[in-house]
């Protein structure tokens, strides 16, 4: 595979569902569906890496009405064969460049999907493809993994996460190019099946600058879809960006403090978000580290 390349989701889509059955369990779902629910407000959502519709069949359910994009038809093809899964809009094509019909209020990509562009270039195009579909104070939710680098030692590249008796998965840095390529094993009836998914890794603070890129401003970042703190030791965050303007924070005493174009006294779309005498505030300023 070329630097440039994606990887294709065609080989696993057969047994996704099943591979990545513990990313489909109730209890991962709805907090995932409660967030982006309230986010997408009235207005329309766009699910980036669709995939076979483990988050977007659930938040039509919750009547948002949602479309994609995927590059990989095999993919889409397991979500047509669910109940509701005819009835989405999707675009295959690549979601760096690709885009969806009409405005849109809330675009997302979830479970490590903006990871799986190959370059900076194609990453930073992809905020600046989201931007320009967006609504004014429209929101881009991005789930992403936080590089696990401390779990390898100088000289080592690789970082085993599972080995269970379904098999085992481990991630090969390569920190020259930044790319991580995640190699997964599963031993079945069937015998053994793999897949490896490949990727640029990318920190928090590297997309925070190409959301400013493209005019865009961290709103949120949470440990988790429930509002768990982002700390040091978390290891997947959820961040929310926001088109709308973000106020000046109070000097040495709050990180941030973002205000939104929503009128005085309106409904807050996020749930992080509380109504002030501006418009929209955030309800979780941090605390300066410096
Ligand atoms: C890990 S799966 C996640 C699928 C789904 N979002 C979920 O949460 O189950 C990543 C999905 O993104 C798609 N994908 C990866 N890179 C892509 C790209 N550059 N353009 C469009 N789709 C892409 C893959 O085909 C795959 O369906």
């Amino acid at each position: 595979m070329s630097d440039d390349e994606s990887t294709s989701f065609d080989p696993v889509a057969d047994f996704y569902n099943e591979s990545a059955a513990h990313m489909y369990a109730e209890s991962v779902v709805t907090p995932v569906v409660d967030l982006l629910a309230e986010l997408a407000g009235s207005g329309r959502a766009l699910e980036l890496g669709i995939g076979t519709g483990r988050i977007a069949l659930p938040l039509v359910a919750r009547g948002v009405l949602v479309s994609g994009i995927d590059a990989s038809q095999r993919m889409v093809e397991k979500m047509r064969e669910k109940s509701g899964g005819n009835d989405l809009p999707v675009v295959i094509g690549d979601f760096a460049t690709s885009s969806a019909e009409g405005e849109l209020s809330l675009v997302y990509a979830v479970f490590n999907a903006i990871w799986n562009l190959p370059t900076q270039e194609k990453q930073v195009a992809c905020f600046q493809n989201v931007a320009r579909q967006l609504e004014p104070g429209g929101y881009f939710v991005i789930e992403l993994f936080v590089p696990d680098l401390l779990n390898i030692s100088p000289g080592h590249n690789i970082h085993p996460f599972r080995v269970d008796s379904s098999g085992m998965s481990f991630d090969l840095y390569d920190v020259v190019g930044q790319r991580l390529t995640s190699h997964h094993f599963w031993i079945g009836i069937q015998g053994m099946r793999s897949f490896a998914s490949e990727g640029r890794y990318v920190w928090p603070a590297e997309l925070d600058l190409m959301a400013q890129l493209a005019g865009m401003r961290l709103s949120d970042r949470w440990g988790g879809w429930k509002g768990e703190p982002f700390t040091e030791s978390t290891r997947s965050h959820v961040s929310v960006y926001s088109t709308g303007a973000v106020a000046p924070s109070k000097k040495g005493e709050y990180a941030w403090n973002i205000v939104t174009s929503a009128a005085p006294g309106s409904r807050c779309p996020s749930p992080g978000l509380a109504a002030t005498t501006s418009g929209c505030a955030s309800t979780r300023s941090r605390r300066r580290s410096s």
